[in-house]
């Protein structure tokens, strides 16, 4: 081997060296992201970093220009923590990457995978907001200030004990995570009941 061939095959083993050392730690490192501060998702983002603007109809404009300006800002910061636009998932879409996430959350509960569960729940915690906003998937004459006051609570319920539930399973704590997701669970329900209607029935079903 000449010397310029021994220097090269020095640095290649430096890289590969150094990717497989820096590697483990920067997977330990996010795992443990919800104590930590650390950035989640823990996976690639695909979905853009900024609403795109659509052409709403006049009826709903003219609705959520109606909501109080106190209103809206605070709508705004309990949301703040959702940085993830999708351009073409409809809410209904993003419902089932929720239940997606939420499902491997309890299936990490029940095996007491700590690291697996908070990757899950996290993830579900800061969904992707679906094309148009979630607001563009509520009835007209529910967007109202007296209609969505229940939100921050239900949020809370849902999206805050999800971290809970992260922040629990890491510390291994897998009883009270698991008394959480109940929680959880039942914040999903209250909102749906309120919000969610139409359950795909079938038009050709007569009787
Ligand atoms: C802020 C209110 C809200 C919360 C909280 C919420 N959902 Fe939903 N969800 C909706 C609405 C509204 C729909 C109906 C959307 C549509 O049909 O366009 C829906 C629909 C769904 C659907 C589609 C099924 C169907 O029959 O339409 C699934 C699955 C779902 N949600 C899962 C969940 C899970 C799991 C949670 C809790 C982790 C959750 N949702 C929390 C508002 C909510």
């Amino acid at each position: 081997m000449s010397m310029k061939q021994k220097f090269v095959a020095t640095l290649a083993a430096a890289a590969v060296f150094g990717a497989t050392v820096a590697g483990p730690v920067g997977a330990a490192e996010q795992a443990k992201a919800p104590a930590n501060g650390a950035t989640y998702p823990s996976i690639e983002k695909t979905s853009a970093d900024s609403p795109k603007q659509h052409k709403m109809s006049p009826e709903f404009q003219a609705q959520v220009k109606k909501l109080p300006p106190e209103f809206v800002q605070q709508f705004k910061k309990m949301t703040a923590k959702h940085t993830r636009y999708s351009e073409e998932a409809t809410a209904r879409q993003v419902m089932m990457e929720l239940l997606s996430d939420v499902q491997c959350t309890t299936a990490g509960l029940m095996v007491e995978n700590g690291e697996m569960v908070a990757d899950c729940a996290v993830r579900a915690s800061r969904h992707r907001w679906p094309k148009g906003h979630l607001l563009a998937y509520v009835k007209l004459e529910q967007i109202n200030a007296d209609s969505l006051a229940t939100l921050p609570k239900i949020n809370e319920q849902v999206e805050g004990g999800l971290e809970r539930v992260a922040e629990m399973a890491l510390k291994k704590d897998f009883v009270s995570a698991g008394a959480e997701m109940g929680k959880v669970l039942s914040g999903c329900s209250s909102c749906h009941s309120l919000f969610r209607f139409g359950k795909g029935e079938s038009p050709h079903i007569v009787e």
